[in-house]
């Protein structure tokens, strides 16, 4: 049974209630959004934490920049492909865990300038998605393995070397939170808007797995940055993983089963996932999600009032290989004839029956069939509140029925429905999407 009616004052009353603040209004209406894990582990082609994993040092690491060069770099192909995904925003890493900035810093020699490339990737990044008409996200690590008075902890790849090193000797992390807010401030005032920030991350006490010489907000001094970054950028979103609260919540790499919450309250969330479980480009990793999975999770997501951010990780060349480029083709695809199922959508007041997904937008309620039944779909709670039924994917019409419970064992054998169900008659091939669709016009 619906637990309000669906009108379209209650699903503005639904967005209010998720939102911090206006700033989110965008954010909650695109839904999606694409990931871009780059640096020079994109070189080493398995994972962006390799450097960690593999206990390197600087100089070792370093040999990465010699060789950067990625000829087949096109910021505008970036951002067109977003685009035809069906994705609004594109987030692009400007300086991982690793330290490197993909912009020209004047706060450090360890950037794209120098390199064999040279070129400012964040400029032409920002230039292209702005082009494109995407709204325009950074991703920046809190943590930098290349700067000399960033701490050994636990993730810090030196991590076994002599306890000289590890206890921190000659290292100030004053210094280094000097450096990370005059690079965030770079960051800011350089390429014009910045829509959006995603910092990465906090591992101070509590978290899980326990990190010996963890780190958290105040390492960050990340009151401070976050002030820093909303006199920069009025307006700007930011994420949760300054160890403070931010505008919006983020699960990583796992569905959240219903709209999230924290202490009671509906937050706004953006759940971020992998094409194949690394960030980083990983060639010999080929455990890819189908596209019909990627498109299950985007629609499961923002049924629960989430978004998506999908990461790809271009090559060493700056391209994307044949597997992310397929999975966005089939996510373009499938968001060319379902957008408006997806964009100022979210969950809706009624309960859907398993296997479907709704996503509501004021008074269009959309039914995405996870699994496809034999020619009868019952949709509790609908009788009389719809007045009229299509597939979303070809616009053609669903017969719809209401079946008086006395009489419905014998019309339909399956019968037993409960009073106020709708029922709709499929077609018995079921449309060649993704997921389909059915576009309930709700009275
Ligand atoms: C994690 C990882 C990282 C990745 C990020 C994406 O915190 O450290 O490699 O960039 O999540 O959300």
């Amino acid at each position: 049974m619906p637990r309000s009616e669906p009108t379209s004052a209650s699903a503005k009353q639904l967005t209010a209630a998720a939102t911090s603040s206006d700033d989110a209004a965008w954010f909650m209406h695109d839904r999606f959004g694409m990931f871009i894990h780059w640096g020079l582990y994109s070189l080493g082609a398995r994972h962006e934490w390799l450097m960690s994993r593999e206990r390197m040092s600087v100089a070792d690491y370093e040999r990465y920049v010699a060789v950067f060069d990625p000829d087949l770099f096109d910021a505008r192909g970036w951002a067109q492909a977003a685009k035809t995904a069906g994705m609004r925003y594109v987030v692009l890493t400007t300086k991982h865990h690793d330290g490197f900035c993909l912009w020209d810093s004047a706060l450090t020699d360890y950037t794209v300038m120098h390199t064999p490339f040279g070129r400012d990737v964040v400029a032409e990044f920002v230039d292209a998605v702005r082009e494109a008409g995407l709204k325009v996200g950074f991703y920046h690590s809190l943590l930098d393995w290349h700067h000399p008075d960033f701490t050994v902890d636990g993730h810090h790849p030196l991590r076994d070397e002599s306890s000289v090193v590890a206890f921190g000797e000659g290292r100030d992390m004053g210094r280094y939170r000097r450096h990370l807010h005059g690079q965030v401030r770079e960051l800011l005032t350089r390429y014009g808007r910045v829509d959006y920030v995603f910092f990465d991350f906090s591992y101070g006490e509590g978290a899980v797995p326990p990190v010996w010489g963890g780190k958290d907000a105040d390492d960050w001094g990340a009151d401070a940055l976050l002030a820093m970054v909303r006199e920069l950028q009025p307006g700007i979103l930011v994420n949760d993983r300054l160890g403070i609260p931010g505008d919006f919540v983020t699960p990583e790499q796992y569905q959240p089963d219903r709209p999230m919450e924290v202490e009671g309250q509906a937050v706004v969330w953006e759940v971020c996932q992998t094409l194949n479980g690394s960030w980083g480009y990983d060639r010999d990793n080929t455990g890819y999600k189908s596209p019909d999975l990627l498109v299950r999770m985007l629609v499961d997501g923002v049924s629960k009032n989430g978004n998506l951010l999908l990461n790809v990780g271009p090559n060493g060349r700056g391209a994307f290989d044949a597997n992310a480029t397929d999975s966005l083709a089939g996510l373009g695809e499938w968001m060319r004839l379902h957008a408006r199922s997806i964009y100022g959508a979210g969950a809706s007041t009624f309960t859907p029956p398993s296997d479907v997904r709704y996503t509501q937008r004021g008074d269009r309620l959309y039914a995405h069939l996870f699994a496809w039944p034999f020619e009868t779909l019952h949709l509790p709670g609908l009788a009389g509140k719809v007045t009229y039924a299509q597939l979303l994917n070809d616009g053609s019409e669903i017969a719809m029925r209401v079946i008086a419970p006395d009489t419905a064992a014998q019309n339909l054998t399956q019968g037993g429905q409960p009073e106020g169900t709708l029922t709709l008659a499929l077609p018995v091939a079921r449309p060649n999407v993704a997921v389909p669709v059915i576009e309930l016009f709700l009275r």
